[in-house]
């Protein structure tokens, strides 16, 4: 047993190293070179000679594209690009796609595109190894657009000693999305189901900055394309953000960088809206959109000063934040090695019934804060079983209907201290009273600075972390996701990703039932920077020898606005034995207090045609923008169609 495990781990550790493969002997070609800058300059051993498409006589226009035959098969996991280092951009490659073959002939699907950074920063985009003996890279744009070019100083490919194929039943990793800023927060946008992500005030650095500006890119799932913006009209650098989606559908980001600031997303207008500062200023805040459609935010002591960062309340229609003297953060506080600029980070909160919000964690204790009244009030809600302090850990509602919610991982203090890999489902009912708190069969990886999504089926997918956080740091960091079963307590183990994802990372279900894993690092010139997501797609998508799942399609439904209590009537392009509802998305440093999943029970209405019933509470069914996803008997989800949940 103990020489089975090891020898499976080494074989994990082996196909996940990158070793830089020697480029003697290798052929390059291009599509195009101006002759004194042929592609063989593009791995040759000088980063001053570069490869750069012919621009005279002829501007040959884009796409281009550099392939390279390394002559033999190698277990690839990695490609970089390094800029021309001659301080002239021209060429600098912005959109792109890196595609593998092992006859040169037949590519497949690429196992990277996005878009680069366009400076001359070493690029270096890793995926899920796949054996192979030619690689493309492909440009499609020009990251200035100066014009039709490409450059190249330096390719390299990297390969890992073994090859161990993905296991059909465990779900698949890829492709990689490279974006030209470290994402270290993410949305979802509604009406488009584009990625909305955002770094700081530069795309690789949260300090020393200035203020008053944010990077943020942009991935749209239907063209493949990442675009970047800067934002300053609200003059808020958004990183370390409180983060929620309004009731609404706009992202609304509070403090971080410029503590005291409130900027809001108008998703449909495409525009960044400066709102109301907050009363308290903060960095590492918590927030919760509650049942009424306002925000509640607590917590926050890495900006704007320390300890006292008690309980507030947005109106978003009002513009107003408004102090609540009944809600202080004492009870919430964990014991952490570095005091309270550590003990009030990244509140487990849950907007619940009547205006109320349910605090599940990291503090070992769990209370409930309301907000009903102007003072509002907290009552203790017992603790989270034997549990520590489980600062960085993650709390995920998989069943808001039977109030359930799965805690896993954390650490007892936010770093230089080991994680554990303990799981509880803890069961809320009416506001203030005691939950019930089960311990369920732990996880097979203790970490800390993971992420957890829930699935449309109800399953949690728990992803990245570290066994002993440290920030800015991938050591021990854990590179198999781990999926949570609410109908037997267990953990099964996951196919492994390719790229750590630990301090500054987030995971989002996507309207196509996968998940985007990203982010992590945003510290300047170390190597920890992932300016990357990798797409996760879970078994539920494959059938079992692997060629993809036929889904089923929801074909009409009876409203996309939608009131409490009331019903829905929806047709599908084939049988379907069960509906959900999954609340969009946010996250950022382990927090997603948006997903939260409704499960619905389907009631026959004719062939392929069927009722479902909202919930007629607003504590469960927070208003706000829904995915809803069929699932066939196979337990395929279709594509989620989007739904406005109103409270009144
Ligand atoms: C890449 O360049 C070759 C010429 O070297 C061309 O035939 C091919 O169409 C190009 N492929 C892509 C995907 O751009
Ligand atoms: C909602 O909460 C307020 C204050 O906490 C309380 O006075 C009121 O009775 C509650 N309403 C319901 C329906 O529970």
């Amino acid at each position: 047993m103990w020489l089975k495990s090891t020898a499976a781990i080494l074989a994990v550790v082996a196909s996940l190293a990158k070793a830089q493969i020697d480029r003697t002997g290798w052929q390059i070609t291009s599509d195009s070179f101006q002759p004194g800058n042929e592609p063989t300059n593009a791995i040759d051993a000088s980063t001053t000679s570069i490869f750069h498409t012919e621009w005279t006589p002829v501007n040959v226009p884009l796409p281009h594209n550099l392939t390279i035959d390394m002559k033999k098969s190698y277990n690839i996991n990695a490609v970089s690009y390094l800029p021309r280092q001659d301080g002239n951009s021209n060429g600098n490659i912005g959109q792109h796609q890196i595609q593998l073959s092992s006859d040169g002939q037949i590519w497949g699907s690429p196992v990277v595109i996005g878009t680069y950074l366009d400076d001359a920063s070493l690029k270096k985009s890793s995926f899920v190894t796949k054996p192979a003996r030619y690689v493309r890279l492909i440009a499609i744009t020009e990251a200035g657009n100066r014009g039709p070019w490409m450059s190249a100083a330096d390719i390299n490919v990297f390969a890992a000693a073994s090859y161990t194929p993905p296991q059909n039943s465990l779900g698949r990793w890829g492709p990689t999305i490279d974006f030209p800023i470290v994402p270290a927060a993410a949305a979802i946008e509604h009406d488009s189901g584009k990625l909305l992500g955002w770094s700081s005030f530069a795309a690789n650095t949260f300090s020393g900055g200035p203020g008053g500006m944010t990077q943020t890119c942009t991935y749209d799932p239907a063209s493949g394309v990442v675009s970047k913006r800067t934002i300053s009209n609200t003059n808020h650098d958004m990183f370390c953000p409180g983060l929620s989606i309004d009731a609404t559908g706009r992202p609304v980001v509070t403090g971080g960088n410029n503590a005291e600031k409130t900027s809001i997303y108008d998703v449909n207008a495409d525009a960044w809206i400066a709102a109301a500062n907050m009363q308290i200023s903060r960095g590492y805040q918590s927030q919760a959109t509650l049942s009424d459609g306002r925000i509640f935010t607590i917590g926050g002591s890495w900006s704007g000063g320390q300890g006292n960062k008690n309980g507030e309340v947005y109106n978003t229609l009002s513009n107003q934040w408004a102090l609540l003297s009944g809600c202080p953060v004492a009870p919430m506080l964990t014991n952490d090695a570095q005091g309270v600029y550590r003990a009030d980070n990244h509140a487990w909160l849950f907007g619940w019934k009547n205006g109320s919000v349910f605090q599940a964690g990291p503090s070992k204790a769990m209370n409930w804060y309301t907000t009903a009244t102007a003072s509002g009030s907290t009552k203790p809600a017992g603790l989270r079983g034997t549990d520590a302090d489980a600062m960085c850990g993650n709390s995920v509602m998989y069943d808001a209907v039977n109030g359930k919610i799965l805690t896993a991982g954390g650490s007892p203090s936010y770093q230089d201290s080991d994680a554990t890999t303990n799981a509880y489902v803890v069961t809320i009912g009416n506001v203030g009273n005691t939950p019930t708190v089960a311990q369920v069969a732990s996880m097979q990886y203790a970490r800390s600075f993971a992420n957890g999504v829930v699935l449309p089926n109800g399953k949690v997918f728990i992803t990245g972390g570290q066994a002993r956080p440290v920030p800015f740091s991938d050591n021990t960091a854990v590179l198999a996701p781990e999926l949570f079963d609410p109908a037997t307590g267990k953990f099964t183990t996951l196919n492994p990703m390719a790229i750590a994802r630990t301090y500054h990372s987030w995971a989002l279900l996507m309207p196509d039932a996968t998940v985007y894993n990203g982010g992590g690092g945003l510290c300047g010139t170390c190597t920890t920077n992932h300016f990357d997501a990798e797409i996760y797609s879970p078994s539920y998508l494959f059938n079992s020898d692997g060629t993809l799942a036929a889904r089923p399609k929801i074909n009409t439904i009876s409203a996309t606005t939608i009131t409490l209590g009331s019903k829905l009537t929806v047709t599908t392009s084939s049988a379907i034995t069960s509906f959900s509802l999954i609340r969009y998305g946010s996250a950022t440093h382990t927090v997603n207090t948006d997903q939260r999943r409704i499960p619905l029970v389907p009631l026959s209405a004719g062939t392929n045609t069927y009722t479902l019933t909202i919930p007629n509470d607003a504590g469960i069914a927070i208003p706000g923008s829904w995915m809803l996803f069929a699932m066939n008997s196979a337990g395929v989800p279709s594509v989620a169609k989007t739904i406005l949940v109103k409270s009144a």
